[in-house]
C-alpha cells in the first residue's frame, strides 16, 4: 500500500517529462554533470592515450561508453584495446574499465568504431588493419554483440566479405535503428575508407543485425587518387534519422571541399542510396575536420563538435528545431579548451518519460585534446 503515493509521484513526474515538447521556450540546455571516464598516460594497463570516445543509451537507464586505448603512442596506427565502462543509473556512477577487444602488440590493430543498441543487444562495430599498406593483414570490419549491456561480448563476426575487402572504418559514433518508414526497424551504420579510397558508405541490416549488406555509397572525387586540398573527400560520418524518415549523415569534410565546415548527405530511401545531388555543405557548422556527434530526440536535432574552422577547441552543443535548416543561437559551449572527437547519445524513444537528457562524450584537455575522455550530461530542459 505504501507504494501508492510514490507511484503517483512517479506517474506525475513521468507525465510532466512525457509531455515535454522541445520549443525555443522549453529548450535550455544546461550541463548538469561532467565525469572524466579515462585519463591518458595513467596507470591503467599501460595505455598511452585514450581517444575516439563513443556512448550509447540502453533501455532502463543503462549507458555504455567505449574508447580506443592506444597502448604505445597517440598515433592512429598501433596496438590498442577497446576500453568500455558501464553505468546502470543514467550516468550517476560508472563501473570499472572492461576490455572488449585487444589486438595484442601488432603494427596496426583496431580502430573504433560505432555502437548501437537494438533488440536488447549492444552492437560494437570496429575496423582492423584499416591503414594499408602496413604489415597488419587484410583490412577487416568486425562486429561484437553483447546480451548483457557490454559486460561480455560474443565472438566477432567478420564482415569483410560483405564489404568486398574494402576498408570500412565505422563512425566514429553510433549506428541508428530506423524509427519510421521506409524500412522501419532497419539498422544502419555509416563508415569511411582509406585516404586514397575514401568516401562514406552505409551498412544495413533488416534482421536485427544478423546479416548485413552494403547500402548507399558516396565516394570521394577523384576516387583512388592521392588527395589534394579541396577535393571532395567525405570521411568520418554520423547518421541520424529525420522526421520524414530520410537518413541524414553529418560528414567530416577532410579536404575542406568548399568550406571549413561539415558536409551533409541525405538518403531518401532508407539508406539504399546516398545521392550526390542531395549533398550540401554546412557553413553554419564550422568544423576543423573531426568526428562530430549528431542525434535526434523528440524531433529536436542535436550536434556536437569543436566549433572552430581549424582548431580543435570550444566543444559546443548545438540544436535545431527545423531538421537542421537553421541552428539555435550560439549553442552551449561545453569546454572552451582543447577538445576533439565527440559523440552524442539520447535515451531510447520508449524512455521519454524521463527528464530530457543528452550524453556528450568527448576528447578533452588543458593543453592537448587527447589528455582525457570526458562525459558531459546535459539536461535539455535546464534542470534535472
Ligand atoms: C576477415 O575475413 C577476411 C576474408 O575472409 C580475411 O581475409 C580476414 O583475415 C578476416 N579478418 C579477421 C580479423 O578475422
Ligand atoms: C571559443 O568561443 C568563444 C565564444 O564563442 C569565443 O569568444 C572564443 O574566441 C572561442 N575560442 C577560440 C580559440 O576560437
Ligand atoms: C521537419 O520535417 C518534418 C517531416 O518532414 C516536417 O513535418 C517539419 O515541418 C519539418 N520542420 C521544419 C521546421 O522544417
Amino acid at each position: 500500500m505504501g507504494a501508492g503515493p510514490a507511484l503517483l509521484l512517479l506517474l506525475l513526474a513521468a507525465g510532466a517529462a512525457a509531455g515535454w515538447v522541445p520549443t525555443p521556450e522549453t529548450v535550455r540546455p544546461r550541463l548538469v554533470r561532467e565525469q572524466v571516464l579515462w585519463v591518458s598516460g595513467g596507470p591503467r594497463g599501460g595505455v598511452h592515450t585514450f581517444r575516439v570516445p563513443l556512448v550509447v543509451a540502453a533501455p532502463g537507464g543503462a549507458l555504455l561508453a567505449c574508447a580506443e586505448g592506444r597502448k604505445r603512442s597517440a598515433a592512429d596506427v598501433g596496438a590498442k584495446i577497446i576500453a568500455c565502462r558501464r553505468s546502470a543509473d543514467r550516468g550517476a556512477t560508472w563501473g570499472p574499465t572492461l576490455v572488449a577487444a585487444d589486438d595484442g602488440w601488432g603494427e596496426d590493430g583496431l580502430n573504433l568504431g560505432a555502437l548501437l543498441v537494438a533488440g536488447g543487444r549492444v552492437l560494437l562495430l570496429f575496423a582492423r588493419c584499416a591503414h594499408p599498406p602496413r604489415p597488419c593483414g587484410p583490412p577487416g570490419t568486425l562486429l561484437l554483440r553483447s546480451r548483457d549491456g557490454g559486460r561480455s561480448w560474443g565472438p566477432p563476426q567478420n564482415l569483410s566479405d560483405v564489404l568486398h575487402g574494402e576498408v570500412f572504418a565505422p563512425g566514429p559514433g553510433s549506428g541508428i535503428q530506423k524509427q519510421r518508414p521506409p524500412f522501419r526497424g532497419r539498422l544502419v551504420f555509416c563508415g569511411h575508407g582509406t585516404p586514397e579510397r575514401d568516401g562514406v558508405s552505409l551498412l544495413l541490416s533488416d534482421d536485427g543485425g544478423r546479416r548485413w549488406r552494403r547500402g548507399g555509397v558516396l565516394p570521394a572525387i577523384p576516387f583512388g587518387a592521392p588527395r589534394k586540398p579541396h577535393d571532395f573527400t567525405p570521411d568520418e560520418c554520423q547518421p541520424y534519422e529525420l522526421p520524414d524518415g530520410s537518413i541524414a549523415v553529418s560528414i567530416r569534410n577532410q579536404a575542406q571541399y568548399r568550406c571549413r565546415c561539415r558536409l551533409l548527405a541525405r538518403s531518401p530511401d532508407g539508406g539504399e542510396s546516398l545521392p550526390p545531388a542531395a549533398v550540401t555543405v554546412q557553413p553554419a557548422l564550422p568544423d576543423p575536420a573531426v568526428a562530430a556527434g549528431a542525434a535526434v530526440t523528440r524531433g529536436l536535432l542535436l550536434f556536437s563538435n569543436p566549433a572552430h574552422e581549424s582548431l580543435r577547441v570550444n566543444l559546443t552543443l548545438r540544436w535545431s528545431f527545423d531538421n537542421g535548416s537553421t541552428w539555435w543561437g550560439r549553442g552551449l559551449r561545453v569546454w572552451e579548451g582543447p577538445s576533439g572527437y565527440s559523440a552524442l547519445a539520447v535515451p531510447p524513444p520508449e524512455e521519454q518519460d524521463h527528464t530530457p537528457l543528452v550524453y556528450l562524450i568527448y576528447e578533452k584537455g588543458r593543453s592537448l585534446s587527447t589528455e582525457s575522455v570526458s562525459l558531459a550530461t546535459i539536461s535539455l530542459a535546464g534542470d534535472l
